[in-house]
């Protein structure tokens, strides 16, 4: 399988607190990998960085082989790469439903005046069409006509998750896709995510959940201290001496169970 997305001995800090530390992994096209890790040590930055919202201090980050460091976060988007917030906002004036179709370029490369206009009809019928899919396929149909502001906290990781999707991205970096979420819900989400990924979507996700990382990851990257402590398959966490010092500092006497790490 070929590279997508390489981090490489990257160093990030905010004043002297330094998050990232030297830290490198990559990411293959066509893997579901959950990065992991203790609260603090630095996955939401290291979505940050890859999608140009946080600029790096030294190292280099390559997504299908192109430096994207030092890109701004809409160059990167326009690469295929598409992210969800650990804290969503949402847009103070739009509906649900607008929302997700707002998240589509409508991009089309037609010259004709004739030809734009018909295929500008198309793309509209395309959009909705996928955008009411997507809403279906995430339990967002029923609060479609909602201002987007409305709609609950998990609901709205579940919005964040559509609008990410509406142009099939090639890599989909998400934050948390669980916190907040039903329970109820996992087994469709766990669902949804694999079947876009068989569809040529490659995923990072970050999750507390160790049951939808077990359902969901073929493998796992853990961080602590702003670098890579373990690199393996999920079956294999919880006997990870990197990863149970992560979660537990040096007591591997510890079960990771206390942690939520399934057995
Ligand atoms: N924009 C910022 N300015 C200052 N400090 C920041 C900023 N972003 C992140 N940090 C700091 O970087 C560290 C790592 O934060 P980050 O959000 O990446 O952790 P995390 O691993 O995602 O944690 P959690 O599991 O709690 O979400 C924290 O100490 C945080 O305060
Ligand atoms: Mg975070």
């Amino acid at each position: 399988m070929s590279t997508l997305l390489r981090l490489h001995d990257v160093h990030k800090s905010f004043g002297g607190n330094h998050v990232l530390t030297g830290l490198s992994f990559h990411i293959s096209k066509g893997e579901i990998v959950g990065l992991l890790g203790p609260n603090g040590c630095g996955k939401s930055t290291v979505l940050n960085t890859v999608t140009g919202y946080c600029p790096i201090d030294n190292g280099k980050i390559e997504v299908g082989g192109q430096i994207v460091s030092g890109r701004a976060p809409h160059e990167i988007a326009k690469m295929g790469v598409r992210r969800t917030f650990q804290l969503p906002s949402m847009p103070s004036r739009m509906t649900v439903a607008e929302t997700v179709m707002a998240a589509s370029t409508g991009r089309h490369g037609l010259v004709s005046t004739l030809i734009r206009s018909l295929a500008t009809v198309e793309l509209e019928r395309q959009t909705k069409e996928r955008a009411a899919q997507l809403m279906k396929e995430l339990l967002l149909d029923k609060v479609a006509h909602l201002p987007a502001t409305a709609i609950s906290g998990g609901q709205k990781k579940l919005l964040g998750i559509a609008c990410a999707l509406m142009e099939q991205p090639l890599l989909l970096l998400l934050d948390e896709p669980m916190a907040g979420v039903h329970p109820n819900l996992r087994a469709e989400l766990v669902e949804t995510l694999k079947r876009i990924n068989r569809q040529g979507v490659t995923l990072v996700i970050i999750e507390h959940d160790m049951h939808f990382i077990a359902e969901t990851c073929t493998r796992c990257v853990v961080l602590d201290k702003g670098r890579t402590v373990a690199d393996c398959q999920p079956a294999e966490l919880e006997n990870h001496q990197g990863v149970v010092e992560a979660y537990l500092g040096k007591k591997p006497s510890m079960r990771l169970e206390a942690v939520g790490v399934p057995a």
